[in-house]
């Protein structure tokens, strides 16, 4: 399985085997992190897996799921912090999901050291061997139909929907799905509604859902052998919207 079979399969997981994750993949799993494609390469990351296999890992929150392992992003509190964070840490739980581990992401819990080398935690996820099924078959996904998440401009041709589909599939915080996309044949406009939770927790929270979404479009293109182009499109960016913000313009090629 690759990452982009990943996507199609990924679920979150909340009940895991008390089995340990060889020193040798744990490894693999954090040098892959170092490989992984940033949005923003300027803004320094890290990444760091708990071991809870003794109850030892501290870990704390709502919506919380108890697990032998947790993976932990830091960043600078740059802005776009969030937004690249969660384009990274989707391609880690993809990693995690080809290597037949099953993974949830917690935006509401958090280990007692909330920094790391001056860096500060953006996000943890329990992973470990899954009690029940790793795989799910994407048409049992919960997930807004694309005639709901995109206005289509000019007619999209397959490569352009195998993409949306990829998208389509990504997991947000509560579900939410805050990615609406306006489609022309070969541009993609993206756009993140605006939360319904007021504050800086639940813009944190959109911003790295579509950071995830994000990644699953690069994959996606990745796998049709086709070019991506992210612009930020000055027009679009200084306007205020009611229902959200523009996010950029991607080109397919
Ligand atoms: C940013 C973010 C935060 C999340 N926080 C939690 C959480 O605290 N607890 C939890 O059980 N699930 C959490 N989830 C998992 C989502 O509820 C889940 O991805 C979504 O319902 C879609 O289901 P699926 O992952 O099975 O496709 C979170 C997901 C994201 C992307």
């Amino acid at each position: 399985m690759n990452l982009y079979e990943a996507i199609g399969c990924r679920q979150s997981v909340r009940k895991y085997l008390r089995r340990e994750v060889p020193e040798k993949l744990r490894s693999q799993i954090l040098s892959y992190f170092a490989k992984a494609s940033r949005l923003n390469d300027r803004i320094a990351v890290e990444a760091a897996i708990l071991d809870n296999t003794k109850g030892q890992a501290q870990v704390r929150g709502p919506w919380k799921v108890d697990a032998p392992y947790y993976l932990a992003i830091y960043s600078e509190p740059e802005e776009g912090a969030a937004r690249n964070a969660g384009y990274l840490m989707e391609q880690m739980i993809l990693y995690l999901t080809a290597k037949g581990l099953g993974s949830c992401y917690l935006g509401g819990s958090h280990p007692a050291q909330k920094k790391k080398n001056g860096l500060q935690l953006i996000m943890l996820a329990a992973f470990g061997y899954p009690e029940g099924r790793l795989c799910r078959e994407s048409p049992l996904a919960r997930r807004l139909p694309l005639n709901e998440l995109c206005i289509f401009r000019e007619e999209a041709g397959e490569q352009m929907k195998t993409i949306l589909r990829a998208a389509r599939l990504a997991p947000s915080a509560f579900n939410s799905q805050p990615w609406r996309f306006i489609v022309y044949s070969d541009r993609i406009y993206v756009f993140a509604r605006k939360s319904r939770l007021p504050g800086r927790a639940a813009q944190a929270m959109r911003e790295f859902s579509i950071g995830v979404m994000l990644s699953h479009i690069m994959l996606a293109a990745e796998e049709l052998w086709m070019e991506l182009e992210t612009a930020t499109e000055e027009q679009y960016a200084s306007k205020t919207y009611k229902n959200g913000d523009y996010v950029a313009t991607l080109y397919l090629r």
